[in-house]
C-alpha cells in the first residue's frame, strides 16, 4: 500500500546550503532503491518534507530520519493511504520556502511572532503551497527519478 507522510522538524543550527546538501545527497543515493520519493522543504530554520513509497519504507525512512542529529522537535503532521504518488517525478526535490509569502489568512492562523508556523499551518495549505512553488518552476537540484 502507497502512503504519503508530511512531517515538520526544526534545525539544529542555521540550514546552509552544504547541510541541506548532505541530506539531498542521503536522499538521492538512498531513495530510489526504496521507491521512495518527495520533496523537502526549508525556510525559516524549518523542514518540511513529503515522503511517498510503501508504507513500510515510508516507515523505516522515518524512523531513521527522527534520530538524525541535524533536525529536532520532528512532529508528523499527515500519514495517509495514497493511490499515486503527488512527487513521483522526484527521488527527492528541494524547495526553499524562506522567502515565500503564504495568503493573507494562512499566515495569520499560523503565525508564530509573525512568522510563518509550520507546525500548525493546515497540512492542506502547506500542500497547496508547495505545489503552487512546483508549478511556477521554484524546485531546486531534484533529478528525476
Ligand atoms: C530533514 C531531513 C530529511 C532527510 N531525508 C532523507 C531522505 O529522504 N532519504 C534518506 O535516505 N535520508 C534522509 N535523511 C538522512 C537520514 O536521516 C540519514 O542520515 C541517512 O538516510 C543515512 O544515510 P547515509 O549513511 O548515506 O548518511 C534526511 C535527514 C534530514 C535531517
Amino acid at each position: 500500500m502507497l502512503s504519503q507522510m508530511l512531517y515538520i522538524s526544526t534545525a539544529v543550527g542555521p540550514i546552509t546550503t552544504a547541510v541541506t546538501g548532505t541530506i539531498l545527497r542521503s536522499a538521492q543515493l538512498h531513495n530510489p532503491a526504496n521507491g521512495i520519493t518527495g520533496v523537502l522543504c526549508q525556510g525559516q530554520g524549518v523542514y518540511l518534507q513529503v515522503l511517498e513509497g510503501e508504507r513500510s519504507q515510508v516507515e523505516a525512512l522515518y524512523a531513521r530520519i527522527l534520530t538524525d542529529k541535524r533536525h529536532q522537535d520532528v512532529a508528523l503532521r499527515q500519514h495517509e493511504n495514497i493511490r499515486a504518488r503527488r512527487y513521483g517525478r522526484w527521488a527527492m526535490a528541494h524547495i526553499d520556502m524562506a522567502n515565500q509569502a503564504f495568503p493573507a489568512g494562512v499566515e495569520a492562523a499560523g503565525a508564530r511572532q509573525g512568522v510563518f508556523d509550520a507546525y500548525t499551518v493546515a497540512v492542506e495549505q502547506v500542500l497547496a503551497k508547495m505545489d503552487e512553488l512546483i508549478a511556477s518552476g521554484k524546485v531546486m537540484n531534484a533529478p528525476v527519478v
